[in-house]
């Protein structure tokens, strides 16, 4: 069969930023576009360079850090945006504007107050503006899955004789169905007179948990690039995910008609990365990246899997990278290993202190435990990112017991701007004391919205990971901690997340403020 290159584009670090609490650093932004490059990811949006200074640096510091990728830029249809996503993609081997404008009477009518035709010649404009900065141009028609048809087709055909090379359509809120939105695409193609011109493109939204089955529905109905994130990742129920999308399409390469660049061996350490850093863990269940997506359980599997692995999977776990992580590191572990293992992950060391104080952190680790995983190394790098942070709150020790019969009683020690604090409570539980501790000082009045605790590799050696997500006049965000004691990790978490919500910066959000 002769197959169509299938683009990937990978929305991670901006739609995947926009799930509430799932914000990244710059650094780990740029470690999540490495490890994307690696993967082979064709296009990697970096970020809305307009939404605040900080996100302007992360697209400028991916666009500089990346070179194999096409680095991109969101902007609504405004000159401001355009022009502040084509600054911050300066430095890029190859960038991508990304300008959008909805196109529903929804939208259109209730968010944008503007007549079809004024969204049009907007569309137009900004298009061609785009272009005088690059020329590759991606334009997308935002609630393009409940526009009108014609509105879509003179919309299409304009963005694309004004210079778009990409018309993304998403289902922006969810609501389309495989057979109705694959359709769509094709009557689109064949309806504007100039399709040949562009790349059109799928963007999927998993309100309705079918994000995946659109987007390959729209593959099969002549659809040539993928918007997707890791883990799922984006607004409200999320994106398609990418892990999802490009093992359909290699598994089943019988049925898809294209194929794709990734790199799929790199999938499973590229999502414990996104999910350590934002703090999202992944389901046990969910495909490809869950514990158990080649977990065989019952005995009849087990037999099957043993005598023709075939009778029961479709897929080599080798060949999502669940194998990859074989190389364990310990105690005895030198620096080259470190840091050779960790350059595997996408981490770099700008200096030789750098290197030196990332060794030391894990010769810490290794002293407390005896196999150190890919996982620990994501965590113990995230938490020297977060280390060198000007902090309002750090931790530094604590006295905690819990007897059974007797209420839980904690101490917590802790820095707050720089000045040392010991703050003592009872609870209903040893975490709960100490919560109640910390809030004893820091009275935040902040809501506790989620409190979580994964193991972060096998075994009760494992260091729990804590996800702590706090919200505060409207603004939510996660604060996450690791430890082998997971008391220690709860307040490392409780801590991070009331850093983040004292650090917390005004950032638009590219789809709310309408235009
Ligand atoms: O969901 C959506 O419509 C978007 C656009 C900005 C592409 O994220
Ligand atoms: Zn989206």
């Amino acid at each position: 069969m002769n197959r169509d290159k299938l683009v990937v584009f990978d929305t991670t670090l901006r739609d995947g930023e926009q799930s509430p609490g799932a914000s990244m650093t710059l650094d780990e932004k740029v470690r999540i576009a490495k490890m994307l490059e690696k993967m082979r990811v064709d296009v990697i949006e970096a970020g809305f360079a307009i939404a605040s200074p900080g996100d302007f640096a992360s697209v400028q510091a991916v666009a500089n850090a990346i070179k194999d990728s096409r680095i991109c830029s969101l902007a609504r249809a405004l000159d401001k945006d355009i022009d502040r996503a084509a600054e911050a993609l300066k430095g890029a081997n190859a960038s991508r504007i990304h300008t959008f404008i909805a196109t529903s009477p929804i939208h259109m009518k209730y968010k944008l107050k503007m007549e079809p035709d004024a969204v049009l010649a907007q569309a137009v404009h900004a298009v061609k503006r785009a272009r005088n900065h690059t020329d590759d141009v991606e334009f997308s028609l935002e609630d393009g899955s409940r526009s009108e048809f014609d509105f879509m087709c003179r919309i299409t055909e304009a963005a694309i004789d004004a210079g778009a090379s990409t018309i993304n359509v998403p289902d922006t809120v969810g609501y389309g169905e495989p057979g109705e939105y694959g359709a769509m695409f094709k009557r689109l193609m064949g309806a504007v007179p100039n399709a040949d011109k562009a790349i059109f493109s799928t963007h999927c939204h998993n309100d309705l948990g079918l994000a995946v089955a659109n987007s390959l529905a729209a593959v099969m109905n002549g659809v040539r690039q993928v918007e997707c994130t890791i883990n799922g990742l984006g607004e409200r129920a999320g994106n398609a995910a990418l892990e999802e999308l490009v093992m359909a399409i290699k598994t089943r390469k019988d049925v898809f008609p294209v194929e794709t660049n990734i790199a799929t061996e790199h999938i499973m350490p590229t999502s414990r990365l996104v999910s350590t850093v934002t703090g999202f863990p992944v389901q046990p269940n969910k495909a490809i990246v869950g514990a158990n997506a080649f977990a065989h359980e019952s005995g009849i599997h087990q037999d099957g899997v043993l005598k023709h692995r075939e009778t029961y999977e479709i897929m080599r776990a080798e060949d999502v990278g669940w194998n990859t992580n074989k190389l364990v590191l310990g105690k005895h572990s030198g620096r080259a290993a470190v840091k050779a293992r960790m350059e595997e992950l996408g981490i770099t060391f700008e200096s030789n202190d750098a290197l030196n104080e990332a060794f030391a952190r894990f010769k810490a680790l290794a002293d407390k435990k005896h196999e150190i995983f890919d996982q620990d190394l994501q965590t113990l790098v995230s938490e020297a990112e977060n280390a060198k942070r000007q902090d309002m709150y750090k931790f530094l020790g604590s006295d905690v017991t819990a007897k059974t019969g007797e209420k839980p009683n904690a101490a917590v020690t802790f820095n707050v701007n720089g000045k040392q604090h010991t703050a003592q409570s009872e609870g209903s539980g040893p975490v709960d004391a100490a919560f109640k501790a910390i809030e004893n000082i820091a009275k935040s009045e902040a809501d506790l919205l989620l409190y979580s605790v994964n193991a972060i590799t096998q075994g009760t050696e494992s260091q729990g990971e804590v996800t702590v997500r706090l919200e505060k006049a409207g603004h939510i965000v996660n604060g996450i901690g690791a430890d082998t004691d997971i008391v220690a990790a709860s307040i490392k978490a409780y801590l991070d997340a009331l850093n983040l919500l004292h650090s917390y910066g005004e950032k638009a959000h590219p789809q709310r403020e309408g235009i």
